[in-house]
This record gives C-alpha cells, structure tokens and sequence, in this order.
C-alpha cells in the first residue's frame, strides 16, 4: 500500500470549461434528486494528501507532472518495479468506443465502418480535438489510423498514451494530446476476436479479452509485453456446466468479451479483482423448472473473476435468470429469460453493472392472428429479447439479484404509469444494450441502446436499489432529434465534465454531444466517411435495418426486437428459440453465402424452408412485429396496411394490396417483389436488397490462435477420411445450395415445376439418410408435396436424417440429448410435434469455436459431445460405419474438435468426395 505517494490533484477550476451554459448544473442534471450530489463540484484545491476517490474531483486528477516524491518503497504489485511517473487513475478502467483525455481537449473513437471496402467492418480509430465549451460543441480532426475489428479503446493514466485491440495485435498509441496528433508503436500478438479491454488502476497493466481464444491477455503497458495469458476455457470446463465429454480446458469453450476491475485507490494493483463477462449463456444444471417455463429459466449469465495479483481464476460467479420478465405471452402465461450477450461493464463504487440481452426463447413466439388475419394479440412481441443490467457485488462476487433489472420492464412501466401515448415518437424500449457508463462520482448510469438510436438513464440509489428510470426532463435521449443530425446505431458513451457525455454512432458515422441538465443532444459531429455511397452505403443501410428496431422494424416502431438481438454482428446468440417449425438454434449468418462465389447461398434454415433472405420479412413482421418492407406505400410512421400480402393470405383491411400467387417461404420469390423486378406487384423499397447486401459480407469469427498445430492437422485428415465433406464441403462448409433461381416458374405452389420435379438417389447412398428418397426406386419430389404444405413445405433432397431426430416422438416429445440436456422437438405453440423426422440441412462448420451449443435444437453442449459420446453416432458414422470407434476415441475427438475449431474463412476447403460410390449431394447442380 502506498498512500503516501502525493498525487497533484488538478486545481484548474472546472467551472471555466465546464459550466457554461449550465450553471446550476450539480447533479447529473436530469432533474434534482434530492440525493447527494454526483456530477461536477468544482474542486475545492484541498488535497486531503491520500488519493482522492471521492466525488469532489471527478475530472482532471492529474494534468501535470507527478511531484516527483516517492517513498522508496518499492512497488509490489505486478507491474515490474515500474513506477515512476504512474498514478492512481479514478476514472472507469474499461474501455469503450469512446474515450477523452482527462482535461477533455481529445477524443478518440472507434469508427466502426460497416461496408468500407466491402467489408462487413472496417474499423478506425480517429483522434480530434474537442472543443467542448463551444456551442455546439466542436471537434477538429488530428489523425486516424486503419485497426480492423479495433473494437475498443482507452487511455492511460499519463493521459498521452492510448491502447487498442485488433484483429491480430494490440497496439500502443502515443502523443495523444500531442500537436502532431496519434503516434502508432509497434504492436504485439493478441488473441483472436479481441473484445473488451482494460486497464489496471496504475495504467501499468492492459487487459485484453480475447472472445475466440476463450483468454484474457495481460500486458505492461511500459514496453507492451504479454506478461501472462489467463485461460478461462479450463475453470469453465471444470465448472461442470458443458457436460462430462469435456474434462480440461481448450481454446474457444469460454468467450469473455466485456472486463471491468476494481480500483481501491492504493499504488497496488495486485490486489484488485479482473472481472470478465462470459458472452454467452451456459447451462444451469439443478433446479429448472420441468414444464416449459425451463426453457425461458434453464440457463444463466457467468462472469470470470480473477485476482490481479495471484492472476488464479476464483468461482465463477453466475446472473440468475428472471423468473417473471412482467410481459404475459399470448396463452397467458409469466415469461421468463436469462442473460445472454454480456456486452459491456461498469464499475462505480463497489458493484459492477454488467448489460445483457435476457433471452425468452419459449414459444409462442410469434403474432396471434384472427379468422381474418387481423392481428388479435400482439403480446409474444414483447416477451422474445430484453436489455438488462446486472449487478454484482465486487466485496462479495456475487450477484445482487434483486437489483438487476429489465430495462424492457421498467421502461415499459414509465411509460404505462404515465399515460405516455403508445406509438413511435414517445416510446422507446431499450434494444441491446452496447455500452454503460456513469457519471463520475454518482450513481446515474446512462446506457447506449443500439436498436432504438437512444440512451437511457437509470438512477440507482447508493445502496444498488432502483431509485428511477429515465428522467422528469426527458424520458430518453432521443439520438434522432429535431434540429440535429441523427446520431444511429450508438456504440459506445464517454463522460466528460459537466455533466455531459459523447456516444459514438456506428451507422451515422459521428458523434453526439450530450447534456444531461437538459437530457438532449446539444450537437454533432462528424466522424470520416459519413454518408458513403454506393456500395458501401448499401451494406452500411443494410446493416442499420438489421440492428434496428425503430420505424417499419419492429412493433410500433418502438424497439422491441431486430435481426440483431439473435444474430449479433450477423452471427448467432446460440439459443434455442421455439420457432414454426420447431426448436431451433439461431443460425449464424457467416455461413449463409459463400465468401468467394456470390451466386451462392445455402437453403436456409434447419430444415430448408426458405431460399431468399428476403424471405425473413416474415420474421420482421412475425417476430418482431413491425410492419416490415415488403410494402405497396411508404406511410410516415408506417402502418400496417402498407403491407403487401405475399403469403397466400388475404389483406387486412379488405381491398389492400397482395400477389396474385404466394411468394413466401419457398413460393415464387420475395427478390423478384423488389422494385423493378419481375413480379407484378413490387414493393416501393428495396431494403431487404440491402440487407442481402450486408449478410453476404458477414465474415466468420476468426479461428483460436492457440490451436495445437498438430492435432489441427490431424483432425483434419481425420475429417476427409470419413468423408464429413460428403455434408460439410466447399468454402462453404456445407453442400447446401440454391441450386434453382426462386421465381414464379420455377417454385409457384401450385403450377410449379420444383415442387413436382423429382430427383433419384443412387442405390447406394445409404437410404435413412435421406428418408423422402427411401423408397423403391430412391425417387422423390425435389420439394415437399405432402399433407399441409404450408407447414411442412421444405426442399426435399438437401435433408439428411443423421439421428438427432427420434424415429417416434415420445409422449414429453422428448428430441435426442444426453443426460443433462433437455430438448423438446415441439413448434413455436409448444404443443405440436417439430418438423425434422425427414432430417436436416447440413449446417456450415465456419465459426464453431463460437457457436456452442450444437446441432438445431443445441442437443450437444460442447464438439466433444457431439463426438465423444455414442448419442450421436448415427450423425458421426453417416459416411463412415465406425467413426470415431472405440480404439483412441479420446485422441480422434479431440484432434476433430482441434480442426473444427480451426475454420474459418482462411482454412483451404475439402470438396466433396468422389470415392464414395454414390453421388453425395442428390439435389442438382441447377435447376431446371
Ligand atoms: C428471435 C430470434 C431471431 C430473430 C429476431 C431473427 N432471427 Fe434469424 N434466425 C433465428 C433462428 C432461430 C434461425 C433458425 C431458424 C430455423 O432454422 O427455422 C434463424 C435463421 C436465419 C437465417 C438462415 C440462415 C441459414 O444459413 O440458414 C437467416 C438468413 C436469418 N435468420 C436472417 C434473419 C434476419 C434478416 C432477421 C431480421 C429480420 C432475423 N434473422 C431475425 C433467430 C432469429
Ligand atoms: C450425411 C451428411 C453428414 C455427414 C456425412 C456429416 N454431417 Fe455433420 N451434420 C449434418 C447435419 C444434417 C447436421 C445437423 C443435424 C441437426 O442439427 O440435427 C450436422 C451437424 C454437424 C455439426 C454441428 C454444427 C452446428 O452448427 O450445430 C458438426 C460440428 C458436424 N456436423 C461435423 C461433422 C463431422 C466432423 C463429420 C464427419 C465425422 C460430419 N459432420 C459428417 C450432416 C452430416
């Protein structure tokens, strides 16, 4: 401990900068609270001689040189000895996508270009001078610097140097506040998909989470050395929460994403405590409810806590899911959900605030509708995706159940108390929330909500409790106001003095200047590449309509749910939803088009129900419940009589627009209803072109870095000599493709030819495979022409029964698990029996190491299950008769894993096998 170190407290009056044009401004300024004061007090100048961690001094702690006097005692912690010139920083050690030097005069940001290049991100950092005691606020650009997938970025305590995680290395920054602008040092290997970073109270350590390798890299800041790599894959295997099938540790089981670390105040950083959330759910193992609420109730939020001294990893400490979310689903019944994507943290006081998306997986999930189609309930809307923020108690480690909170809940409570009118403009539901920060020295916290362009703040009591939702002033900070330019799809927020705060926007490309006095944007700024074009701007629109939830994306342009709240950055929040046909695993999007052929795309879905991206318009109007884009008029706001009623179904009020043939699912062709194209009746958008724009370019996440060479090499061979690649093959993964073009010819339900047209198995391939051709002769339709197609319409020879399926649904229509899993092969109204006994579309392998758990309804929780245990032998064994055997099974799977953890869009494919004796593939090439 050294409290003696004197640290030169800054006595520049912060009211100069700070309070002009806010001069009663001493609270976060939403409104008067009546609590104690927690914005910016202007510094007494008494420094009381200790480090100052109160809220006096919320600011510029230390502008200057240090004093220079040290005791002599010599530093104990893990910084190397190195410690002339640190001090104890108060401000949040986490990183963000913004981050202010300590007297405010430089920003730096992480601008997260969507379609730059083609890429699905292209992210810089961008460095300018702020002149905030302008108004508007003003920002003069200094420098930027190219850092693909920089995710976030902080400053260190010298306030001159900055540290950002890439793709490939972390890299060092100097001169932050320089004339000649960003200095870039050399970097140093990071681990793969790095997230969230940090840094140690003294700025001598850097945390960096690694989100694919399933570690957390330590380096000092000093020369950017990796002092020590934390492995959190082991102490999640050993929690006993994947299963038996895996014993130690491996690269990718764990995902740490978002890391926040406690700050005593003292010279010591070793005995602060490193908090990692985990991204993804995990199992909760005793105690879940065996009717069906265990499937909004069964799994539960885990965050890695290790001391930064000893660096061992503690217990783990676990986000209880809620039992009763406050929205009844349309039977009635209390929802349920549980922390999922545990994207950022922070620390204020003693307790960690952790957001998250609860996910409520449980059927019904989609509209009730009438006779007439009329919408009769909208509820299930409501209860799918929920921003949450958790709390955590750093003295105890454990989470303070009772003081987490649904933002969805407790904005939806304001808004009902008040009266607030029930539409567009005056609500707004927290939509995923990306960032939290508070204001310093108080217990305000302000969230980012990328879904719904708003940030919204929550007033906590000292104690952790709830003392209120929003503000008098304004209920949220509407980012798209009058009078300004739009700030959409926020990212990330950094406080400054004042009582103010920047957000990052991804789509829009700026920033927005806050001001809580008066809870507004008070200005704007541009960050580069604001309004692309072309190309670039079609990927980017493409993207903000897939994270949206505002306008025509969700129900009453409010918020409620996107494409995104399932599919973050394209790819998948590994949850079983209860969908129409059945429990299914959210599919990642990196698989769905092929990254070297753009005439290529899988049939989509689990069971090959769809063909066109377009085709999940009816998720955006059945899950989401927004009017969608699919539309005859283009009403502002938009209303649901602009819909163009495609599926068959007849219009809502009578006289309203639909096709003259079905084109949903795989009828006709929601591509050819874009404007221009070939149907006879178009949409006036072309959004969900853009959309496809932006899926074609989701890249896969990258390989683990620390993979066994050899063993990847190994399980390679191992995967071409049982001929998986007779299923998983090609740049793709998977032999699944749209082998016809969708169009009225060729798939109308009721002239059309791909519905009749037939394909003939060989003899040899082995009939149970594909059980629509198990008949004499091995000929069947290409397309499902059976009984109540609407329901079971699917591509017939891309299916493949590989045993997870059961030949004969029991009573609990129990679906094919281990011990310790509990799958239920029902439809999204929990009581009908789940399409899959004619088997399923082989997925893609890209991204697995992030997208456990396995197979459509998550019946494995790890690869190692997938292979080590007889329950899937028949999928192991479908091209090969004894894989993986008895003899070495144990080597053999983990060799597998080893190179099924390995691809990625760089792995070289293996194409399908001609040895087998059989044509593999049975759909055609092409169509007709
Ligand atoms: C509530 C969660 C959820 C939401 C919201 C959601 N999806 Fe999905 N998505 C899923 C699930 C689950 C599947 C697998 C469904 C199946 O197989 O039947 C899926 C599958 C897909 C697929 C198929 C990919 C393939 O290769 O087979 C595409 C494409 C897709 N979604 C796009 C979208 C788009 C676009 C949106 C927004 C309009 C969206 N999703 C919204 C959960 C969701
Ligand atoms: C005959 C076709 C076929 C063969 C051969 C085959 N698979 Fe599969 N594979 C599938 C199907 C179909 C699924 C999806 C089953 C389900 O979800 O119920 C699947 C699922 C998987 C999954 C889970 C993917 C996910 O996202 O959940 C992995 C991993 C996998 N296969 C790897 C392999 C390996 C390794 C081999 C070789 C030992 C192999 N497969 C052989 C058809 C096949």
């Amino acid at each position: 401990m050294r409290s003696t170190l004197l640290l030169k407290l800054s006595l520049i009056p912060l009211t100069a900068l700070w309070l002009t044009g806010c001069p009663e401004d001493d609270d976060d300024g939403a409104q008067d609270m009546g609590v104690a004061d927690n914005g910016v007090k202007p510094d007494t100048g008494v420094d009381t001689g200790v480090v100052d961690m109160g809220v006096e001094d919320t600011g510029v702690e230390d502008t200057g040189a240090d004093t220079g006097v040290d005791t002599g005692v010599e530093d104990t912690g893990v910084d190397g000895g190195v410690d002339a010139g640190f001090v104890v920083s108060t401000r949040p050690r986490n990183g963000s996508a913004v981050a202010v030097t300590a007297d405010d005069g430089v920003g730096l940001f992480i601008n997260r270009r969507t379609g730059f290049n083609g890429t699905a991100a292209s992210n810089q950092i961008e460095s300018y001078t702020l002149n905030l005691a302008a108004s508007p606020p003003t920002m003069t650009m200094k420098g930027t610097f190219l850092l693909e997938d920089a995710y976030q970025i902080i400053i260190g305590n010298d306030d001159d140097s900055a540290y950002v995680a890439g793709r490939t290395e972390v890299v060092k920054f100097t001169g932050v506040k320089s004339t000649a602008g960003l200095t870039r040092n050399a970097g140093v290997a990071a681990g793969s998909e790095s997230r969230g970073i940090a840094l140690s109270p003294t700025g001598q350590t850097l945390y960096v989470a690694n989100w694919a390798d399933g570690t957390v890299t330590v380096i000092r800041t000093a020369d950017m050395t990796v002092t020590a790599t934390i492995d959190l894959n082991g102490p999640l295997a050993t929690s006993g929460l994947l299963g038996d099938s895996v014993t130690g540790g491996r690269p990718g089981l764990a995902h740490p994403y978002a890391i926040g670390l406690t700050n005593d105040g003292d010279m010591e950083d070793g005995d602060e405590t490193v908090y990692v959330t985990e991204y993804f759910s995990q199992a909760i193992t005793s105690g879940v409810p065996t009717d069906n609420s265990g499937f909004d109730l069964g799994r539960q939020g885990v965050i890695y806590q290790f001391n930064a001294g000893t660096q061992t990893v503690g217990a783990l400490i676990t986000l209880a899911p809620t039992a009763d979310t406050t929205f009844v689903d349309s039977d009635g019944n209390a929802t349920g959900c549980f922390p999922n994507q545990l994207n950022a943290v922070a620390i204020n006081g003693e307790r960690m605030f952790v957001t998250g998306v609860c996910a409520s997986p449980r059927g019904p999930t989609g509209p009730i509708l009438d006779a007439n189609n009329a919408l009769m309930n909208p509820a299930n809307f409501k209860t799918e995706v929920h921003a949450a923020v958790y709390v955590v108690n750093t003295t105890t480690n454990m989470e303070e159940a009772a003081n987490s909170l649904l933002l969805t809940a407790q904005f939806q409570a304001l808004y009902d108390t008040a009266a607030v009118p029930d539409d567009g403009t005056n609500r707004r539901i927290p939509l995923i929330p990306t960032d939290i920060a508070f204001v310093p020295g108080s217990n305000f916290a302000y969230v980012t909500s990328y879904g719904s362009d708003a940030v919204f703040r929550i007033a906590y009591n000292a104690d952790g409790t709830l003392d209120e939702v929003g503000s008098s002033t304004q209920r949220f900070i509407n980012l798209v106001p009058q009078g300004q330019d739009p700030g959409r799809l926020p990212i990330g927020i950094g406080m400054v003095s004042g009582g103010r705060a920047i957000v990052a926007n991804e789509f829009t490309r700026n920033v927005s200047f806050l001001q809580f006095s008066t809870q507004n944007v008070v200005g704007t700024a541009n960050l580069t590449g604001t309004g692309p074009t072309g190309a670039e701007a079609n990927i980017n629109n493409g993207r903000r309509f897939f994270v949206t939830g505002l306008g025509r994306w969700s129900f009453r342009a409010q918020g409620w749910n996107s494409c995104e709240a399932c599919h973050p950055n394209g790819l998948t929040d590994n949850v079983t939803w209860f969908f129409a046909r059945g429990p299914r695993q959210t599919t990642s999007l990196d698989g769905t088009y092929s990254s070297m052929d753009p005439a290529q795309r899988r049939l989509l879905n689990w069971t090959a129900i769809f063909d066109e991206t377009h085709d999940f318009e009816l998720n955006t109007r059945g899950n989401s419940g927004g009017v969608g884009a699919i539309v005859h008029a283009n009403s502002n706001p938009p209303v649901a009589a602009d819909r163009i009623h495609f599926d068959g179904t007849v219009p809502v009020p009578a006289g309203n627009m639909a096709t003259l043939t079905p084109q949903n699912g795989l009828n006709g062709s929601t591509i050819s209803m874009m404007p221009g194209g070939a149907n006879p009746v178009l949409s006036v958008l072309e959004d969900w072109n853009l959309i496809e724009a932006y899926v074609r370019v989701i890249r896969s996440p990258r390989a683990p870095s620390i993979l066994d060479a050899g063993d990847v090499a190994a399980g390679r061979q191992l995967f071409v000599d049982n001929n998986c690649a007779g299923c998983h093959a090609t740049e793709m993964w998977t032999i699944s493709r749209v082998f016809y073009t969708p169009n009225e010819a060729n798939n109308n339900p009721t002239t059309g030819a791909l519905r009749s047209n037939n394909y003939t198995a060989d003899n040899a391939f082995p009939a149970a495979l594909n059980p629509p051709s198990n008949v004499g002769g091995r000929m069947a339709p290409l397309r499902f022409n059976g009984a109540n197609p609407g329901a079971n319409d699917q591509i017939n020879c891309i299916l493949r029964a590989v045993g997870t399926f059961p030949d004969v649904l029991d009573g609990m229509q129990n679906g094919v698990a281990p011990t310790g899993v509990r799958v239920r092969e029902v439809r999204t109204n929990m009581t009908t029996d789940a399409q899959g006994l004619s088997g399923f579309n082989p997925p893609s392998l890209l991204g697995m190491g992030t997208g456990a758990p396995y197979f459509h309804a998550g019946n494995a929780r790890t690869l190692e299950e997938v292979f080590a245990t007889p329950t899937f032998d028949d999928h192991s064994q479908a091209f090969s008769s004894n894989f993986p055997g008895v003899a070495n099974r144990e080597m053999a799977v983990r060799q597998l894993t080893a190179f099924l953890l390995s691809i990625d869009e760089t792995t070289v494919p293996e194409a399908v096998p001609t040895t087998l004796g059989f044509d593999a593939t049975l759909c055609p090439d092409s169509f007709p």
